[in-house]
């Protein structure tokens, strides 16, 4: 493992190469990478990036959106397989059938989605600025939301605002037990519950605290609390406990799953530091975008990193 890493650092270096990672990334990748990150965090590094290359340790959608805001250098994902089933759940030619049929409704989509669905978007969001993002649409406006309902249920509440939902979910985050939850938190009473947006409703309402995964870091670190109940990929626990190496940290319970007490995300987990070290040796796979789509999904994506200032 140690050898790989120091190959990966290497190469890293000869080639003029950076290493984004998202915090669902195994440690060792983590470990490796230049910038450790939400999605937010990530394409406002993207953006930053002075490399040649952009190896991105996600999934999907996270390495397009680097590309799309990167077309002149060469963004490339160790697995070409690492999707995500929110970006799944919305084909583009049924996406369209929904927006022609709601007519002068403003389009925002939650950045886990394919680039045919940004570039039919006006406005892109991320779970640390979803809220805002939509709050900025005059409310006279209709809004189409896509692709995660939970994540929009979720900001209807926050913005007292109702919007057409696309039906679409993280198998991950609907994973998680409410019953399981409630069980162990019944033996773990001071715990703070913390969760994701892309979480259900039943699970939201039982949280102190719901925001993006950076968001879920920060609270944390700032609350006084010395255990908390994670609900969210598990990965993200490795860097959330070397911030708060003496605080409790327990991952949320998902169903049917008595093998495991966590949830995590076969897609993220597709990518290993043995792939991370091939991609960047051979510099494939490389993820491509049309110049057609690129330029029209660059402008909602530019519109949210604008006001997420
Ligand atoms: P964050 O932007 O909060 O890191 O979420 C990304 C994601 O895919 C959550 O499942
Ligand atoms: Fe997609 Fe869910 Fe995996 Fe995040 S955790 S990448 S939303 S499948």
């Amino acid at each position: 493992m140690k050898k790989v890493k120091e190959a990966i650092l290497k190469l890293k270096k000869a080639k003029n190469a950076i290493i984004l990672a998202h915090y669902y990334q195994e440690p060792d990748i983590q470990e490796i990478a230049d910038y450790v990150g939400d999605s937010l965090g990530l394409s406002q590094e993207a953006v930053k990036a002075n490399a040649d290359i952009i190896l991105f340790a996600g999934v999907h959608f996270m390495a397009e959106t680097a590309k799309i805001l990167n077309p002149n250098k060469k963004v490339i994902l160790p697995d070409l397989a690492a999707g995500c089933s929110l970006a799944e759940s919305c084909p583009p030619e049924i996406f369209k059938k929904f927006i022609d049929a709601h007519p002068d409704h403003i389009v925002i989509t939650y950045v886990n989605c394919s680039a045919e669905i940004k570039a039919m978007s006006h406005l892109v969001c991320t779970s640390s600025n979803a809220v805002k993002i939509v709050s900025s649409v005059p409310k006279n406006i209709p809004i189409i939301f896509a692709p995660d309902k939970n994540l929009g249920r979720y900001i209807e509440q926050e913005t007292g605002r109702k919007m057409v939902l696309w039906d679409g979910s993280c198998v991950v985050h609907e994973a998680f037990s409410l019953d399981k939850l409630i069980a162990l938190h019944k033996k773990h009473p001071n715990a703070k519950i913390i969760a994701h947006p892309e979480s259900e409703a039943h699970i939201l309402e039982t949280a102190a605290y719901i925001g993006s995964t950076s968001g879920m870091i920060a609270f944390v670190k700032t609350n006084p609390a010395e255990e908390f109940i994670v609900a969210t990929e598990a990965g993200i626990l490795y860097k959330m406990q070397q911030e708060v190496p003496d605080k409790l940290l327990i991952p949320a319970p998902a169903q049917e799953n008595n093998t495991c007490a966590c949830s995590e995300c076969g897609f993220m987990k597709m990518n290993t530091l043995q792939k991370v070290y091939d991609c960047l040796l051979n510099e494939t796979p490389e993820i491509i975008v049309s110049k057609k789509i690129r330029t029209k999904a660059l402008l909602p994506i530019e519109r949210m990193l604008e006001l997420s200032h």
